[in-house]
């Protein structure tokens, strides 16, 4: 078994060594602009930690993880446009260093550049990688358009914005681990528990990004603090307020959020105000904490020796700690 630290170790390596020095700049550059910047790199990992729990080589496994990983920042590059995301890992989003044309465009290449990382996967699972793949790229985009309609939809159910999540953020993860474990060789379902961990780590994972776009410090997260509050995203810290107070309070929370005769600073301070009063935090880390706990009841499944597992156990501990 590999620890994590080597096989991030890889893919830094393996994105470093990405060779997109084709012509022209304007397409390539955001490419390489957006890889560069890093990130956590949490996919590639989880697709590698899958793989090294069923096989010894994963080399076989490194360039569809890099697949996976360039995917992940195309649907970043127009996610930005989208929310109107003007930080992105510390720095200009690509939609406002350049202009969403450019941003539009190289993501439509980085779909395509994904594709061609994955065609790199061992022949005898190709198929089915492809299979998994275009179905988490497809919901994923099922995902992102739900998160768009309920900015403009007054009743969103706490059920509904899960599924939401659910879409634009775990089937990724859950995808990726998957996709290791089919090229390590893991039968249906072993591969299957391992999705399903995915699955709930991803919404607790989407749920703690909830908390940080409140409640972080732009300089740790690299994102803009409050650009969910501006949005009117319905997130799971304003429907959970909006379920847990009184009808008086909740429809103040309501004008307030919508209020865009304030200021963005007032607004986000205002709005912030109601969730510490209602003590959102609290309440979305115990939501977190339940899907955790599912998560590894889905690995707890997982009927292989548990010194395979330890290494993703960890990894899942530092995403719950994570302040970025
Ligand atoms: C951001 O994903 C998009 C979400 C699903 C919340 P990450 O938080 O993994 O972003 P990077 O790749 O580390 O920057
Ligand atoms: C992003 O959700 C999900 C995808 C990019 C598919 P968010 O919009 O919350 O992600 P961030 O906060 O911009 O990274
Ligand atoms: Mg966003
Ligand atoms: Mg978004
Ligand atoms: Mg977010």
């Amino acid at each position: 078994m590999r620890t994590l630290r080597e096989l991030q170790e890889k893919i830094r390596f393996g994105i470093h060594h990405l060779d997109f020095s084709r012509a022209p700049d304007a397409l390539y550059e955001p490419i390489l602009y957006t890889l560069g910047l890093g990130g956590k790199r949490l996919r590639p990992a989880l697709c590698l930690l899958a793989c090294d729990m069923f096989s010894a080589d994963i080399e076989q496994a490194l360039e569809p993880a890099l697949g996976i990983e360039i995917f992940h920042n195309f649907t970043l590059l127009h996610d930005d446009i989208m929310d109107k995301a003007p930080i992105r890992r510390g720095k200009p989003s690509v939609y406002k260093k350049w202009n969403t044309n450019v941003a539009i465009l190289s993501g439509d290449t980085m779909m395509a550049l994904a594709y061609e990382y994955l065609m790199k996967s061992p022949k005898d699972v190709l198929f089915e990688v492809f299979r998994v793949f275009n179905q988490t790229a497809i919901e994923v985009c099922e995902g992102q358009q739900y998160d768009m309609d309920f900015e403009n939809e007054e009743e969103v159910k706490l059920t509904e914005y899960l599924e939401m999540i659910r879409l634009k953020t775990a089937v990724l993860l859950a995808g990726s681990l998957k996709i290791g474990a089919i090229i390590g060789g893991a039968n249906q379902q072993d591969a299957d528990k391992l999705y399903r961990f995915g699955e709930n780590i991803g919404i607790a994972f989407q749920l703690k990004d909830d908390l940080l776009d409140v409640f972080s410090d732009v300089k740790k997260f690299g994102k803009a603090t409050g650009g969910d509050i501006l949005e009117h995203k319905k997130t799971f810290l304003y429907l959970k307020a909006k379920e847990i107070t009184n009808p008086e309070q909740a429809l103040h929370l309501e004008k307030t959020f919508h209020d865009v005769s304030l200021s963005d600073e007032d607004r986000i301070a205002r709005v912030t105000a109601i969730y510490n009063d209602l003590n959102i935090r609290k309440h979305t880390e115990v939501e977190m904490d339940a899907y955790y706990a599912l998560a590894m009841e889905a690995l707890d499944e997982l009927l292989i020796p548990n010194n395979r597992k330890q290494e993703l156990i960890g990894f899942a501990r530092s995403l719950k700690a994570r302040e970025y």
